[in-house]
């Protein structure tokens, strides 16, 4: 039989897809990873690669950015020559990004056998690029790894259920999991000069920083968060000439970095007194951590967060996340660790691949 393809592309792909590459290859299942080049600065990708013991992909198709329409097309025609020379026996993909659209598509023209790693996930959001990547890649798959139980629900909704879905935890907390030894606080404080008590922010949505309307909302409340608790912002590029048209820089008490690694990352996250992100993993991680999150967005695919863990939605409105940060910092929420987010996710998942 030929071998399982891993294909990850941006950043979010790496911490899921490392602990499944790593049990692939404990249990001798034969498999190749892809990189399409959809994230391609050394700090978006090869940090990331080096710190989680990613092996160097077999191959990185330099794809790169552009509109949805053209990073996609890019992908498709790039993942068709891979996947017609190498005839892949599983393609396995991971969470919601373009590579993870592109290469379901292909893979499925080419009568590939698709497994989808954090299937089911929905925030019933179709002006999120990333819902309708998740729709459409669940819908090809024919192996669906859940990281969360109301994603089982979700999947059977759509007509898809049966012995394809595996409910296996979250490999991103895998990730986690295994490094959280090794998350230096008080070196990542001191590199920034932060004091006991800060927070962390993260903003990269194109529903947050493409529109200068909300990002100076957003800046307007992290602003006023900042008068009481001094934060630390890593920036995504993508947000970087909106964000500062509107002020992001001369924020006070905001201070705004480059991206930073995983490691350095998490461990300004694990000691933050709060954390502020449009991001999805982050979610999970700070329900993890116990950190409080509040999520600038209006809705979440990753509902377990809130009802289990510290996360809370609150948008744009500078008030509401004014308040919703004094509230959280006065009044740290309680949480439990949702279930099997345990670090065998990865190990799970590569026990299903391993008899296919
Ligand atoms: C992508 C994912 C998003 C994920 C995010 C994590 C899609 C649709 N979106 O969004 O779900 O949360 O990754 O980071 O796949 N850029 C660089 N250097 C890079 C990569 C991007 O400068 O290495 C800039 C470019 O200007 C690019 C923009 O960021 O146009 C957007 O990159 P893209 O890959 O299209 O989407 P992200 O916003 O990163």
């Amino acid at each position: 039989m030929s071998e399982i393809v891993h294909v990850v592309g941006a950043r979010p792909n790496f911490m899921k897809a490392g602990p499944v590459v790593a049990a692939c290859a404990e249990r001798g299942v034969e498999a190749r990873l892809i990189h399409t080049g959809q994230h391609y600065d050394e700090a978006m990708s090869q940090v990331f690669l080096e710190e989680l013991g990613l092996p160097e992909p077999d191959l990185n198709l330099g794809v790169g950015s552009g509109s949805h329409a053209g990073q996609t097309a890019a992908l498709l025609l790039e993942l068709e020559k891979v996947f017609r020379s190498e005839s892949p026996s599983v393609v396995v993909v991971y969470g919601d990004v373009n590579s993870t659209l592109a290469a379901s598509v292909v893979a499925s023209k080419l009568l590939i056998p698709i497994a989808h790693v954090e299937a089911g996930l929905r925030s019933f959001d179709r002006t999120m690029p990333e819902e309708v990547n998740r729709v459409v890649t669940d819908a090809l798959a024919t192996w669906h790894f859940v990281t969360s139980p109301e994603a089982i629900g979700h999947l059977a909704n759509e007509g898809i259920s049966g012995a394809g879905v595996h409910f296996v935890g979250n490999p991103m907390i895998d990730t986690l999991l295994a490094f959280r030894d090794r998350l230096d606080i008080p070196q990542a404080r001191d590199r920034f000069e932060l004091p006991d008590s800060y927070a962390v922010a993260t903003l990269h949505r194109p529903a947050n920083v493409d529109s200068p309307e909300t990002a100076r909302r957003i800046v307007d409340g992290l602003g006023r968060v900042a008068r009481s608790l001094p934060i630390i912002l890593p920036l995504h590029p993508r947000g970087r000439v909106v964000l500062n048209e509107v002020g992001l820089s001369d924020v006070n008490g905001l201070l705004v970095v480059e991206p930073l690694g995983y490691l350095e990352f998490m461990a300004l996250v694990a000691g933050a007194a709060l954390v502020l992100t449009d991001s999805g993993g982050i979610q999970e991680e700070t329900t993890i951590l116990g950190i409080p999150c509040l999520t600038l967005r209006e809705n979440t695919e990753r509902p377990i967060t809130i009802s289990m863990g510290t996360n809370q939605l609150v948008g744009s409105d500078p008030d509401l996340i004014e308040r919703a940060a004094m509230q959280a910092l006065s009044a740290p929420p309680s949480h439990e660790i949702p279930p099997l987010w345990d670090g065998k996710a990865g190990r799970r998942i590569a026990e299903v691949l391993a008899g296919l």
